[in-house]
């Protein structure tokens, strides 16, 4: 007879099995996980429809669900180490890739399910002032993902984000680095405005977070930028300057994340463009991207 489950480590695999449904995937069996001493329990391993995944994927063996990593729905830890991706001879469709999250081929639909999942949110005090939620917009086939703080009253009224000056800031910064606003996805870490535009408090940003992580596995952009220190500290859970956070690269739910001033900041001190800018070339470095040719002097 085995073991019975224990009851946390059945809240998991409930969690985990209902983060698949969400994506298609149905089919799963259990496995007992015996002698990995961290990692007792079960095994739960999916069957992935072909057609839910694209094409090739990187393999990954089933996930523990006694494991450390979490599905994103559950997964507020925002870990910033990630395994290096194992990556098989021969992608086969079907296999999960190594970060354990299969590739998700319908964007748009499991985007719509993270909303209705959201609903009419009254997880936490941000509720109360807002007038719209703000989900987050773009290209779901994004190479790169903004991700800002919350919504300001613009963003509040007209329910997307950086619709307001700090928007017309990223759009020109987006602008420069020769693609469109259409190109990329935007979203924040809060989706309710804080009332009178304040910082989100650590619960707030709790409680939302893993709405935007579940975005993030659903975009699976290769570039996160963070948009000032409150994206880049919720993002990688570290407490540091913002000077100490930007010019490196971190591993982050299989993307690379950069770090880079927010536009309102960069409003209220534009001699630091000149920094952001050097962020984002970093980011077309890596992404391979030229800068529009500038033009001619008159
Ligand atoms: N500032 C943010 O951080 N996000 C927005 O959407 C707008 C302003």
């Amino acid at each position: 007879m085995p073991k019975p489950l224990d009851p946390e480590i059945k809240k998991q695999l409930a969690a985990r099995v209902n983060y698949y449904r969400e994506m298609g995937i149905y089919d799963f069996y259990r496995r007992p996980v015996q002698s990995r001493s961290e990692e007792e329990g079960m095994e739960i391993v999916a069957h992935v429809p072909a057609e839910v995944l694209q094409p090739a994927t990187a393999v990954a063996a089933g996930m523990s669900a006694a494991g450390k990593r979490m599905p994103a729905a559950e997964d507020s830890s925002r870990q910033v180490a990630q395994k290096k991706p194992v990556v098989a001879d021969q992608p086969m469709a079907g296999d999960l890739p190594a970060d354990g999250l299969p590739t998700i081929k319908d964007k748009p639909a499991a985007l719509t399910l993270i909303r209705e999942d959201i609903g009419d949110c009254t997880r936490c005090r941000l509720h109360s002032g807002r007038t719209k939620l703000v989900f987050g917009v773009g290209n779901v086939n994004a190479d790169i993902m903004f991700v800002g703080e919350g919504p300001g009253a613009d963003e509040d009224q007209q329910g997307e984000p950086f619709v307001g000056r700090a928007g017309q800031l990223l759009n020109n910064m987006i602008s420069a680095m020769g693609i469109k606003r259409e190109d990329v996805y935007i979203a924040n870490v809060v989706k309710c405005r804080p009332p009178g535009n304040r910082t989100p408090e650590k619960d707030e940003c709790d409680t939302c977070s893993p709405f935007l992580m579940r975005q993030i596995d659903v975009i699976r952009p290769k570039v996160i930028v963070a948009l000032g220190a409150v994206a880049a500290k919720n993002l990688l859970a570290i407490n540091d300057s913002m000077a100490n956070l930007r010019g490196q690269w971190y591993d982050f739910r299989g993307s690379k994340l950069a770090v880079t001033y927010h536009p309102a900041y960069l409003l209220r001190d534009p001699r630091q463009k000149k920094e952001a800018w050097k962020d984002l070339q970093m980011v077309m470095k890596f992404l391979g991207m030229q800068p529009p040719a500038k033009p001619a002097a008159e």
